[in-house]
């Protein structure tokens, strides 16, 4: 499988970091110190998170190495959503087990796939997203049109609200940004909440350090 966006594309940037060598130390360092120590809102608390919403036809987009498709309990039918293709062929060796269901698509793109699904995850996926041309509202209007009526989005995303980081998390923050890995200086929770409320009738976001926790329900294009 060869890559699917092209260093011209605004999305980029957001995905090529996932190399087979960085997915390799990508548990321990982004969601072992990263989360616990940079972010300060550790991964047990996204793992209950992924357990309470996850349903029984579960797309998860972006799922970096399926660490949280591993550690939460699963639903039946699990399809995996992203552009790079060492992501997608790292996570179907690891999750050998559930036989999940491979898609590569880019979701800020109108999906190459139908569902529905009971829930989507966008976990750790809304800070990568460009912020121009409304490709982050654009991801989650996508995930609105796959799910059931009564379907779930849920996920968490690194806010850049300067008063939510800490002296080591805002270099943290500084560093992804210009880098390309995060685009995420403008993002807070009232962006985030215009965004979910945009697209579904329902919503709840909890900040754990510089981290918004959310859901979504009831998705206005059902
Ligand atoms: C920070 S990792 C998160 C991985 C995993 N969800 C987690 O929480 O550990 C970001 C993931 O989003 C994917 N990604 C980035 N841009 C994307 C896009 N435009 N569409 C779909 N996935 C994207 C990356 O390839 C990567 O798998």
């Amino acid at each position: 499988m060869s890559s699917l966006l092209t260093p011209d594309d605004p999305a980029y940037p957001g995905q090529a970091h996932y190399t087979r060598s960085f997915l390799r130390i990508y548990d321990p360092l982004v969601l072992g110190f990263f989360g616990k120590v940079v972010w300060r809102c550790p991964t047990q608390r996204l793992i209950d998170h992924y357990s309470q919403f996850i349903g029984e036809r579960h797309l998860d987009v972006g799922p970096g190495t399926g660490y949280f498709l591993e550690a939460a309990p699963m639903g039946a039918a699990i399809t995996l959503l992203d552009p790079n293709p060492d992501v997608l062929a790292h996570c179907a060796a690891r999750l050998s087990d559930m036989q999940p269901t491979l898609v590569q698509g880019d979701v800020t793109q109108t999906l190459p796939i139908d569902g529905p699904f009971d829930s989507v995850a966008l976990n750790y996926v809304i800070h990568c997203l460009p912020s121009s041309s409304d490709h982050k509202s654009a991801a989650v209007a996508n995930a609105a049109s796959v799910l059931t009526e009564d379907g779930v989005l849920f996920g968490a995303t690194v806010l850049g609200t300067p008063s939510l980081h800490t002296w080591l998390s805002a270099r943290a923050l500084k560093a992804n940004n210009r880098r390309g890995i995060f685009d995420n200086l403008a993002d807070d929770a009232e962006m985030l909440s215009a965004l979910l409320d945009r697209h579904f009738m329902q919503h709840t976001i909890e900040v754990v350090g510089s981290v918004a926790v959310f859901s979504a329900h009831l998705p206005k294009t059902a």
